[in-house]
């Protein structure tokens, strides 16, 4: 191809920064010429892509005590552990089959395997949900702060999202959350315990938003379940506009599989496995999923830990004048004011990792911290107070008790 036709579409941004790096006069005075000739038409997305808000990840450097995303800190099941021993090699040739991993969630549950949809966890259910459901003219109302997926993968399908702040008390906004609601809302999420706020919605609470808008889905994001207790799933067959969504990443020591699930409505569900792709969870995640579910002894022990561990957590943070929220979740939710980004690195070089949820709306000058067993619980709150002293903290400086409102709305992290 000649260098005509190589430049026909125009200069490339990328060749003029090229040359801008390179430095020099030849350089710069080649780079001048040529930024005057016409510029390459670039690929843009759709324009809600470049609108998205986006979730950064931890890419490496987790290899210390990991209060910081809620996950179990120790191990899954055994019973887990001795599937994933008798895998073959010829068994990672094949690809996923699924019929028996949804016919075991959907028996587990008891429901039918057409009301249950396994996925890549509970984030590409949120996903899933969006696509199958969400048109540029629909509205999402989201309770604020929240799981900031919700926000993530709405906001690639449509701009209407009525975010509901819930007040200094961190509780769900019921009435605020009802009197948001219009006949254009097509999707209302909530979490239940909500992350990061460790807070609860109740059954009535849903049931009544449900039958405010049959026209919407109701997603009941259930990931912390079993620190909390309660659930919908049994008001599934009579209640048509909710899907629920159930993690393996939290509880059942899972997260590096990536399997969630989403139930509701048979034929809410089969919208969704049209825009699912066929093989979305892997093959081990399925082999697993039945001793993960089958092996309750395990599960009930490791919930019992993180409860007496949240309640010695609560209980120190209280004792030290630190302000937390009530919560139902395997973490909690502590006000530190302006100096939490040195508190969480200071946790760092004591061996600990917290998360600052200062970016979250309404959460400004707030960390979380996990609950872990009942060791990891000592070493965090040790370190804790290792960090408060060497800050010289006082309680005097956290939000609350400088007469501050944190709710100013910021960018999420
Ligand atoms: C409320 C909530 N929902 C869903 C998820 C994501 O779960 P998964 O690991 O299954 O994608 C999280 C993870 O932190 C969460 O906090």
């Amino acid at each position: 191809m000649s260098v005509a036709a190589k430049l026909a579409g125009g200069i490339p941004q990328s060749l003029l920064d090229e040359l801008q790096a390179q430095g020099g006069h030849d350089a710069a005075e080649l780079a001048h010429s040529l930024s005057h000739l016409p510029r390459a038409l670039e690929v843009q997305p759709r324009a809600s892509v470049l609108a998205m808000p986006e979730y950064h990840p931890p890419l490496a450097s987790r290899d210390l005590l990991r209060l910081d995303f809620n996950e179990n800190t120790v191990a899954p099941s055994p019973r887990v552990l001795a599937k994933l021993q008798s895998l073959t090699a010829e068994g990672l040739t094949i690809y996923p089959e699924r019929g028996h991993g949804d016919a075991a969630a959907a028996a587990y549950f008891g429901l039918e395997p057409d009301e249950v949809l396994l996925t890549n966890g509970v984030d590409e259910g949120i996903h899933l949900l969006a696509c199958a459901f969400l048109d540029a003219h629909d509205e999402v109302v989201i309770n604020t702060p929240s799981f900031f997926m919700y926000d993530v993968s709405c906001s690639m399908q449509t701009q209407k999202i009525v975010r509901v702040q819930s007040g200094d008390d961190l509780s769900f906004p019921f009435e605020r959350m009802m009197a948001s609601l219009t006949p254009q809302t097509k999707m209302v999420l909530l979490a239940t315990p909500n992350n990061p706020t460790g807070a609860t919605v109740s059954r009535e609470h849903i049931l009544a938003i449900a039958a405010a808008a049959p026209q919407a889905v109701i997603f009941v994001d259930e990931a912390y379940f079993h620190f909390f207790g309660e659930t919908v799933m049994r008001d599934i067959p009579a209640v048509k506009n909710i899907i629920i969504g159930r993690t393996f990443s939290k509880a059942y020591g899972l997260a590096n599989l990536r399997l969630g699930m989403l139930a509701g409505n048979a034929r809410l569900i089969n919208f969704l496995k049209k825009v699912a792709s066929p093989y979305n969870v892997n093959g081990v995640a399925l082999e697993v999923l039945p001793e993960a579910l089958a092996d309750e002894e395990y599960l009930n022990g490791y919930v019992k830990a993180i409860h007496e561990g949240r309640e010695r957590i609560q209980q120190s943070l209280k004792s030290w004048g630190v302000r937390t929220w009530p919560s139902a979740s395997n973490f909690v939710l502590m006000d530190i004011g302006p100096r939490h980004k040195e508190l969480v690195t200071r946790m760092r070089e004591h061996g600990v990792l917290l998360r600052d949820r200062s970016a979250d709306p309404g959460c400004d000058g707030y960390v979380r911290i996990t609950v872990g067993v009942a060791d990891q619980v000592t070493k965090g709150l040790d370190a804790l107070r290792a960090v408060f002293d060497e800050m010289q903290w006082t309680p005097a400086e956290s939000i609350s008790a400088q007469g501050r409102s944190s709710g100013e709305e910021r960018e999420y992290e």
